[in-house]
């Protein structure tokens, strides 16, 4: 991946996964957050879900951080004037980096399968209290014989049907509160910005970023080729010890 082009298509675009206002309202609620929650937004790109996180219970405080300093750069000036949010660089990756904060929540969209789910999942158990909720997308397979191009969207990636995602969740420590496919309005609000972003910067003809503006449009193709077959499943689970 050549990461600055990437990052010259991806310049501000309002989310970098698919998801909505409403998935995180809906998993908030399963969580039955105190009030003054604190709340970790893990790998939160341009901070699209932390608004709506800090206003899940009444005095929650918001701690988001990603590993890209373009996005940590663009949510601390989003975040700038908000005071109940604070944002850092770290890498989830990193055990070191990560916030020493016992979280009520831990959000973590469309990113926790960058360490695979079980490695995800423990490491996101140790930044969590016992009873404490994390909530995550993961990729999955809506089918039992998912086709060719429905794998292939995964890039390789070892993708569970429904069933799998919860057996791993449960066999790694935790009690499933729910879960539910991101909605194709989900997967638009993330594709719909990125493409008109593509439209643009055709207009403009720079050479260089012709490879990745192709890249970057057959992805939403691709999806929409093969979105009855695969795509996330949300998933709420709290800590039980
Ligand atoms: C698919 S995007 C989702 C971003 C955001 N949660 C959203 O829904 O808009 C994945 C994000 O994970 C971040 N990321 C990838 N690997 C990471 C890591 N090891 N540590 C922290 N962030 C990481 C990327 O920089 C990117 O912002």
């Amino acid at each position: 991946m050549d990461w600055s082009t990437f990052f010259e298509v991806h310049k501000d675009l309002p989310r970098e996964g698919p998801g909505t206002a409403e998935d995180v309202v809906w998993a908030t609620g399963l969580a039955g957050l105190p009030e003054g929650a604190v709340i970790c937004d893990a790998a939160a790109g341009p901070g699209a879900d932390v608004e709506v996180l800090a206003q899940a219970v009444p005095g929650a405080r918001v701690l988001a951080f990603d590993k890209q300093e373009g996005f940590v750069a663009q949510m601390r000036a989003r975040f700038l004037d908000t005071p109940d949010v604070s944002v850092q660089r770290a890498d989830l990756a990193e055990t070191a980096d990560l916030p020493r904060v016992p979280f009520d929540m831990i959000w973590c969209a469309g990113a926790l399968y960058f360490l695979g789910l079980e490695h995800g999942l423990e490491v996101m158990r140790g930044a969590l209290k016992p009873g404490a909720v994390l909530a995550f997308s993961e990729p999955c397979h809506f089918t039992d014989t998912p086709g060719p191009e429905a794998c292939a969207f995964w890039e390789g990636y070892p993708t569970r049907n429904r069933l799998g995602i919860v057996a791993a969740v449960t066999a790694a420590g935790y009690e499933i509160l729910g879960t539910r496919d991101v909605s194709d309005a989900g997967w638009e609000a993330y594709y719909q910005p990125m493409e008109a972003r593509i439209e643009t910067l055709r207009a403009q003809g720079d050479a260089r970023l012709t490879d990745m503006l192709d890249l970057c449009a057959k992805e939403a193709e691709d999806w929409r080729a093969v979105r009855s077959e695969t795509g996330y499943l949300l998933t709420v689970a709290r800590r039980v010890s």
